[in-house]
């Protein structure tokens, strides 16, 4: 039961729980007379967004696992996140369904409109531990996103988490890393290495969580592989939206992980 107007009680509906009137109002083509594929171009973007936001929700939560020892909380959590990302992936099937030609037609009512700008998938990356400062200051002075992006820059990412874990499990981890300005990226350590080695030999629990967090970096190269081949059949070379070199800009980011220790180990078992 909810509140009424008239301050009497109503039944709840799906359409109420799921703000659904305001939700399904929020999709505005820009173009005049209405280009077809202008609505799927804005509804898979605002669906991407919400996967964002279940994804910040999510991996905040394997962070606050790990440092707390929740071992089977983090493992439940981030099989969640990995399969999160294969529907980010996958997703990106059906805006290849649109072909170059549709796109060109409303793609100057975007102006400087850029994925670039999503503050959320920056987000994202900070909390992985993919910081760089530079980021925030391409969001609007005093805007909401900001604040918040600065706020993830300074707070301790996963791999920070992660570093909890591995000392509850035994592993040294160097004060230096421990006490490291939390503003700047993850760097592959070879004490860390040692310590995950370790632990993939003796604590086959600690290794099914490692392998997750593995799937889960993969995830992410994986997406990134399929937006810039999408950007590649849909726009060639030509410059983003966002004001970058577009594909070749792109192309810059592929094959980095986020975990970096986690690969720097494969030739080792
Ligand atoms: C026709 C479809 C798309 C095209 C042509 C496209 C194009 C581009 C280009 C050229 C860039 C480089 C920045 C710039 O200069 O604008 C970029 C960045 C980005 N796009 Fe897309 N994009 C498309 C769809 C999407 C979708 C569906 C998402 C999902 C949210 C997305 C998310 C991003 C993100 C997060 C970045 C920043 C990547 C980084 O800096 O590493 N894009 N996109």
């Amino acid at each position: 039961m909810v509140d009424g107007e008239d301050g009497g009680a109503v039944e709840l509906t799906y359409s109420g729980y799921l703000k659904l009137e305001e939700l399904l109002d929020l999709q505005e083509p820009r173009s005049n007379p209405p280009e077809h594929d202008e609505v799927l171009f804005i509804v898979i973007h605002q669906v991407y967004e919400l996967w964002f936001k279940l994804l910040l929700h999510e991996i905040d939560k394997i962070k606050r696992d790990l440092t707390a020892g929740e071992l089977f909380g983090a493992i439940a959590t981030l099989k969640r996140v990995r399969m999160v990302l294969k529907t980010l992936v996958g997703q990106i099937d059906i805006l290849e369904t649109m072909t170059p030609m549709s796109f060109l037609a409303f793609r100057d009512r975007l102006e400087t409109a850029s994925g670039f700008q999503s503050a959320q998938f920056r987000e994202i990356e900070f909390l992985l531990g993919y910081k760089r400062a530079d980021m925030v200051g391409h969001l609007p002075d005093g805007s909401p996103e900001r604040s918040r992006l600065e706020k993830r820059l300074n707070e301790p990412s996963l791999v920070d988490g992660l570093y909890d874990f591995l000392e509850r499990r035994g592993a040294s981890i160097p004060v230096r890393l421990r006490r490291r300005d939390v503003t700047l990226p993850t760097e592959p350590d070879e004490m860390v290495q040692e310590g995950l080695l370790q632990l993939y030999r003796t604590q086959p629990d600690a290794g099914i969580l490692l392998e997750l967090m593995t799937d889960v970096d993969e995830g992410l190269q994986e997406w990134r592989y399929r937006h810039v081949k999408m950007v590649e059949r849909t726009i060639g070379n030509k410059r983003g939206t966002g004001g970058s070199p577009g594909a070749e800009y792109l192309r810059g980011s592929l094959f980095k992980p986020v975990f970096p220790d986690l690969w720097a180990i494969r030739h080792r078992f």
